[in-house]
């Protein structure tokens, strides 16, 4: 009903709008006043942590991007080695895991066959395995030694919205603790990132205050025949994300890429008027990336593109090669996509409805694949 979806025509835009107080709900207890994580919760003992020697992450559809995402933040703040892997690959593979293995499976429905088969292969080899999940008491969480729950509430639309973004705060929230509790990062660094983290709900709220310009794009892209999305660093998983839920809810063609493999092949695809969404990085510290992926986006504009640029407000310099500018608050690069994936968000939905689809229930898809 209409009750039921709090005055949206669909649950999608609802959830969608309720993710600056999902981040908030996940991240509340979590933190300590001085800018500690506070993970007691997380049934493995500082041991098992202080000797976790290799992580793998594993998931399916939209929480395998949020693993690729916290890959580069385990790496960066941890210095353990970490590998992101679909969970229908990972078994049938015969990943090297033992006692010093973290495993950690994110699914929001707990349900998901191929991440609960992926988990009962690893608990098999001995590894440790933490579920960061949305739903309390489902299948993965029971069978998995240790759980984080998310805190974004009940999703009902069929693609995930809200439940990505909190998968991506309690993947901080490891990281840090992780971090913390080998002493890897000194205690106001890890303050540092978690006055930030705060800070996301507010900027996430300014951002969707402003999304109507995308709202238009979006009557105006509902008929192209393909729409590309490219980034770097954790930008280049926002990207796939993008093009993920242009997919689902549109049933378009899109495809996300590493905007520095473009010359590597993609770049053949672009045509006159191709549209191509380009996720830039900020342009604080040395801004390398950001400079690396304003040089793509000219690489693709010279070849006839129709730029779509998400960039953090102030960067100027980036719309001398935008068609159509997207600004978002600023955000430390490895928290970004908790910013940039919203816009992106929100292009699929519009795209798919101004198309006539029904967002909520994708045709062909399901909310969770008990199949393998
Ligand atoms: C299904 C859903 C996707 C979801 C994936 C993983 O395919 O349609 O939206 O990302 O499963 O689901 P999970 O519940 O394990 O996160």
């Amino acid at each position: 009903s209409a009750a039921e979806k709090g005055g949206y025509d669909y649950f999608m835009l609802k959830e969608i709008a309720e993710q600056p107080q999902a981040i908030a709900d996940t991240l509340l207890g979590r933190l300590s006043e001085r800018g500690e994580i506070l993970l007691d919760e997380v049934r493995l003992t500082d041991q098992d942590l202080r000797d976790v020697d290799k992580v793998f992450i594993v998931a399916c559809g939209t929480s395998f991007h949020a693993g690729m995402i916290a890959k580069y933040a385990i790496e960066h703040w941890v210095r353990i080695p970490c590998e992101v892997e679909l969970a229908s690959e990972f078994r049938y593979r015969d990943p090297i895991l033992d006692r010093s293995t973290l495993v950690i499976v994110i699914s929001q429905s707990g349900e998901t066959m191929d991440t609960l088969m992926a988990l009962r292969h690893a608990k098999e080899q001995k590894a440790r395995v933490l579920a960061i999940c949305n739903t309390n008491g489902s299948t993965i969480p029971r069978e998995s030694d240790a759980v984080l729950y998310t805190h974004g509430g009940p999703e009902i639309a069929v693609a995930s919205t809200k439940a990505f973004l909190t998968q991506l705060a309690a993947c901080y929230l490891i990281g840090l603790h992780l971090a913390q509790i080998r002493g890897v990062m000194y205690a106001d660094e890890v303050a540092a990132v978690v006055e930030k983290l705060r800070q996301t709900p507010d900027g996430m709220r300014i951002l969707l205050d402003r999304m109507e310009e995308v709202r238009e794009l979006a009557r105006d892209l509902r008929t192209a025949s393909t729409i590309l999305f490219i980034g770097r660093h954790v930008g280049f998983p926002v990207a796939l994300e993008g093009a993920l839920k242009l997919k689902e809810l549109a049933y378009m063609h899109a495809e996300g890429f590493a905007a520095g493999e473009l010359k590597h092949g993609p770049i053949a695809l672009i045509d006159e008027g191709t549209p191509v969404v380009c996720v830039v990085p900020s342009p604080a510290g040395r801004g390398v990336i950001r400079d690396k992926v304003v040089s793509n986006i000219q690489e693709v504009r010279a070849r006839g593109a129709r730029t779509i640029v998400i960039a953090e407000e102030g960067d100027e310099d980036v719309r001398a090669f935008a068609d159509h500018l997207i600004p978002v608050p600023h955000t430390p690069t490895l928290l970004a996509p908790l910013m940039t994936t919203i816009p992106l968000q929100i292009l699929a939905c519009e795209i798919a409805t101004a198309r006539g689809n029904d967002v909520d229930q994708p045709r062909n898809l399901a909310k969770s694949v008990t199949v393998e």
